[in-house]
């Protein structure tokens, strides 16, 4: 078994603020992210596809391939948008992390099946910043 990973960038903005709180609850649980008029960050997305090379290429997935799936599918809709207000699959949700990660598996994993009968979704891994990432396995 083969761990194959494609790295991607984008820029959006987002707060965590739950609506059915104080403003005094928010400040407390999310601090300065709980900010009204946003702030943003510079995220990462590692997509990690898992399966065995195909014996005609020697791939386990073909990498630009999986690289025009991430983009069209996740990349071009949050990429420069405000993922409280901008992005449908984040409607009525907590625009944190791991909600993020959870939506973008729903979205990749029946269509990295279809990029090759040998291969698989792994893992995908969102970094908000440098230090801060989250990793899901479906
Ligand atoms: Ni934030």
């Amino acid at each position: 078994m083969i761990f194959v990973s494609r790295k991607e960038h984008f820029n959006a903005a987002h707060k965590l603020y739950n609506p059915k709180w104080s403003e005094e609850k928010n400040r407390e649980v999310f601090g300065p992210c709980a900010n009204h008029n946003w702030h943003g960050h510079n995220f990462e997305l590692i997509v990690t596809v898992k399966g065995n090379p195909d014996p005609d290429t020697g791939f386990v997935v073909d990498l630009k391939k999986l690289s025009l799936l991430i983009k069209s599918e996740i990349i071009d809709k949050v990429d420069h948008r405000n993922l409280n207000m901008d992005v449908d699959f984040m409607e009525g949700k907590m625009a944190s992390c791991e909600n993020l990660v959870m939506e973008f598996w729903k979205i990749l994993e029946p269509r990295v099946k279809k990029l090759g009968s040998l291969c698989e979704l792994h893992s995908l891994k969102l970094y908000e910043t440098p230090r801060n990432y989250v990793e899901y396995f479906g």
